[in-house]
């Protein structure tokens, strides 16, 4: 197996995990916030539920499902700097206990299949080899009928908005990042390229084909901030004696 990606991302992640809490927010002009505010009201689930955040991160996405839906939470992620912080801000947010966390990697992960309610995965598809394996991997773990949520980067489809977006994502932002850190003037660098790379090779058409081809029904997309997020969501077929699954 080739961890070439998996090395890179730890690489990248750990060197950014300090100021993960602010940045994001400041360099998308505060619509970070609002993408995960929507990815977790489209989650559904109660207090008997227990989710998979996937690439957790600092737990921002994972504290705010533990909140806003009174769930149990499990937080995963490869890059110890970042589950580091996820724990301080756990911590300190009273929610230890409703959101243990887990060091793993998203294409192999240890649980038993369909362990989960819901599964949300974020930011996810650019740091993977092969996006389908990875996704089938994910779904495996997901409870028949659960929900699955991810949020990803975009490419504005406006062709206006596209041009802002180029000249923003090569030229501004790894500026930017080198205002903070030469972590985040890497991430600067590397984050246009990489969106831009992940649609030419797979459209957002074929990430959807790509899901109901692994099981996933009602699959919906939203555009958000001109399409510079992308967030998907559906729910995993249940098993009837007809379906044959
Ligand atoms: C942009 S951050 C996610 C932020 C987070 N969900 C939040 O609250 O906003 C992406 C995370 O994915 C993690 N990651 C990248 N590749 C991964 C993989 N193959 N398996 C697990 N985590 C991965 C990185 O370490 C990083 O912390």
């Amino acid at each position: 197996m080739d961890y070439h990606r998996n090395h890179h991302a730890r690489e990248l992640f750990d060197g950014i995990a300090a100021q993960y809490n602010w940045v994001p927010d400041l360099f998308s002009f505060f619509q970070y916030r609002r993408w995960r505010r929507y990815l977790v009201a489209n989650l559904q689930a109660g207090p008997d539920s227990t989710v998979l955040d996937l690439c957790t991160g600092p737990a921002g996405v994972a504290m705010l499902m533990a909140r806003t839906h009174h769930c149990r939470v499990v937080g995963v992620d490869l890059s110890p700097k970042m589950l580091s912080r996820a724990q301080h801000n756990i911590s300190k947010n009273g929610l230890t206990g409703q959101v243990p966390l887990v060091l793993g990697r998203a294409e192999d992960l240890a649980f038993a299949d369909e362990s989960f309610d819901a599964v949300s995965v974020t930011f996810l598809l650019r740091y993977v080899d092969d996006p389908e394996s990875t996704m089938r991997e994910i779904i495996r773990v997901l409870k028949p009928g659960g929900r699955l949520l991810s949020l990803e980067f975009g490419v504005p489809s406006n062709p206006v908005a596209r041009a802002l977006w180029q000249v923003y994502t090569r030229g501004m932002l790894p500026l930017a990042g080198a205002l903070v850190s030469r972590g985040w003037n890497k991430v600067g660098a590397f984050l246009g390229p990489s969106i831009s790379q992940l649609y030419q090779s797979n459209t957002e058409d074929s990430i959807r084909e790509s899901w109901l081809r692994l099981g996933i029904e009602d699959v919906q997309v939203n555009r958000l901030s001109l399409g510079g997020a992308v967030v998907m969501w559906g729910a995993k077929e249940r098993v009837t004696e007809d379906s044959g699954r």
